[in-house]
């Protein structure tokens, strides 16, 4: 999509995304695939994926890009302080983030969108790391707000994630 907004380009991502998850609800199919989706189609980045609460703490998902550290608790990184917060997070560069967790020495900036579903629970973060400074902007934030959003509400969700 040469020319698209980035607003336009993640119009394209969550109606690919619907596509995807419209006849499955199968927590760990659909995260997979959406994490495939976004290491696809979005430009610049060295790892996209998700971490899910599993008693209390945070847990590799699934993802694109290089292993990662399998376990965050609530308390540390850009992922854990997304989960606690419940809000999106938006690091223009990593080295200025006190606490962020250096997975792949070659990011530079990130995202992290928190997955709450629609009465409230808590499910974990969808993460994205970019090889670029300031790869992330507020247009980023509010179209991964929606990809987060509409995959949740595609998927049941166990009771604990197992
Ligand atoms: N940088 C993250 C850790 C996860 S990796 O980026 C995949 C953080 O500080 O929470």
């Amino acid at each position: 999509m040469k020319g698209a907004t980035k607003a336009e380009q993640y119009e394209q991502l969550v109606s690919e995304l619907r596509g995807l998850v419209a006849d499955e609800r199968d927590w760990l199919a659909n995260l997979a695939n959406a994490a495939a989706l976004l290491g696809l189609r979005l430009p610049d980045l060295n790892w996209a994926g998700f971490y899910l609460l599993r008693a209390g703490r945070l847990t590799v998902g699934p993802f694109q890009g290089k292993p990662a550290c399998v376990h965050i608790e609530l308390s540390r990184g850009v992922c854990g302080a997304s989960a606690s917060r419940r809000e999106t997070i938006v690091v223009p560069d990593v080295h200025q983030f006190p606490g962020h967790i250096a997975c792949d020495e070659a990011s530079q900036s990130e995202i992290v969108v928190p997955l709450v579903t629609a009465d409230g629970r808590l499910l974990g973060v969808l993460d994205l790391d970019s090889p670029k400074l300031a790869r992330f902007d507020e247009a980023d934030a509010r179209g991964l707000e929606q990809f987060g959003a509409v995959l949740t509400a595609a998927t049941d969700w166990p009771a604990e994630i197992p």
